[in-house]
């Protein structure tokens, strides 16, 4: 299953100039979660939405003593699989990603196997899982190679597996860039470090996707309070980090209170199941 770097850049039919960008954002960052998050956030920011993703992964990860397999797909440093091993130490973690320094980055944090590969390309090889982690990933796959790469993804799912996908919705965009001024102070994820983009997804057309694989989708959660204050907490936690905790603790509480309703989001949650 894995790939030389060399056989990415010069046969892979998928987008190599994807492939470069992260190469090189992930050398000017490192394990900095500023590289896989919003370069411009405060720190604190970063964290309160590191913490919504992990708390609601791991709320989906049935404990086990069983040895489970977990395949974190575009796998990055190991942001997410880091504290699910300290979890759930017996997991059985296969990260994939097409940064050959994240690659390596993930084994040398985890401790796990990790391949550079393009998820456009992910064959069986790797066996059947009990979870896959998708995070922040299809957002950087060609609209026309989306709908097969869902389905190659689903295969390597047990039947009773779950797969874990965040995504950026567009319904949050106008909040996340104060409807586009923000893109003028660098505070989002398309002027991050080397000036690559992404796809927000409108609801329906990840949700089609999703629906025509055979998919189902026994879950979906949201982050709505955070959306809709996003330019207040951006300002509040860089000018005053103490109070800001405070602030992100409440404004926590709140988003799991509303995290079934239908309110814009900057991302949506996706339990899936085959
Ligand atoms: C926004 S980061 C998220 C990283 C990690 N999932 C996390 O949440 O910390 C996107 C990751 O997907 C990887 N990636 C982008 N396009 C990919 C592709 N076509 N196939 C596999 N990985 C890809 C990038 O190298 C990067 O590590």
């Amino acid at each position: 299953m894995e790939i030389k770097q060399s056989a990415l850049s010069n046969k892979s039919p998928f987008d190599c100039a994807n492939l470069a960008e992260w190469e090189k954002r992930s050398q000017i960052f490192g394990t900095d979660p500023k590289g896989v998050l919003f370069k411009g956030l405060p720190d604190i920011f970063n964290e309160h939405i590191h913490n919504w993703q992990l708390k609601g992964i791991l709320a989906e990860i049935a404990i086990n003593t069983e040895e489970i397999r977990i395949l974190d797909i575009g796998c990055g440093y190991g942001r997410i699989s880091v504290p699910v091993l300290q979890t759930l130490p017996r997991a059985k973690i296969t990260g994939i990603d097409i940064s050959q320094n994240y690659v390596d980055l993930f084994r040398q944090n985890t401790g796990q196997d990790a391949f550079v590969s393009f998820v456009e390309d992910i064959g069986s090889d790797l066996g059947l899982f009990d979870y896959i982690i998708c995070v922040t990933v299809l957002m950087y796959i060609e609209d026309g190679n989306l709908e097969n790469t869902f389905k190659n993804i689903l295969n390597n799912l047990k039947k009773k597996g779950k797969l874990l996908l965040i995504e950026p919705s567009s319904s949050g965009t106008p909040f996340q860039t104060c409807f586009g001024l923000l893109s003028l102070i660098k505070i989002n994820n398309k002027s991050a470090a080397t000036g690559m983009g992404g796809n927000s997804f409108k609801y329906t057309s990840l949700r089609n996707i999703i629906i025509n694989s055979g998919a189902r989708i026994l879950k979906e959660y949201r982050l709505p309070v955070t959306t809709l204050f996003f330019l207040f907490i951006y300002v509040f936690t860089r000018t005053l980090p103490a109070p800001g905790r405070f602030l992100l603790q409440m404004i926590s509480k709140m988003d799991e209170f509303l995290k079934f309703t239908k309110l814009p989001s900057i991302y949506v949650f996706y339990v899936i199941e085959k």
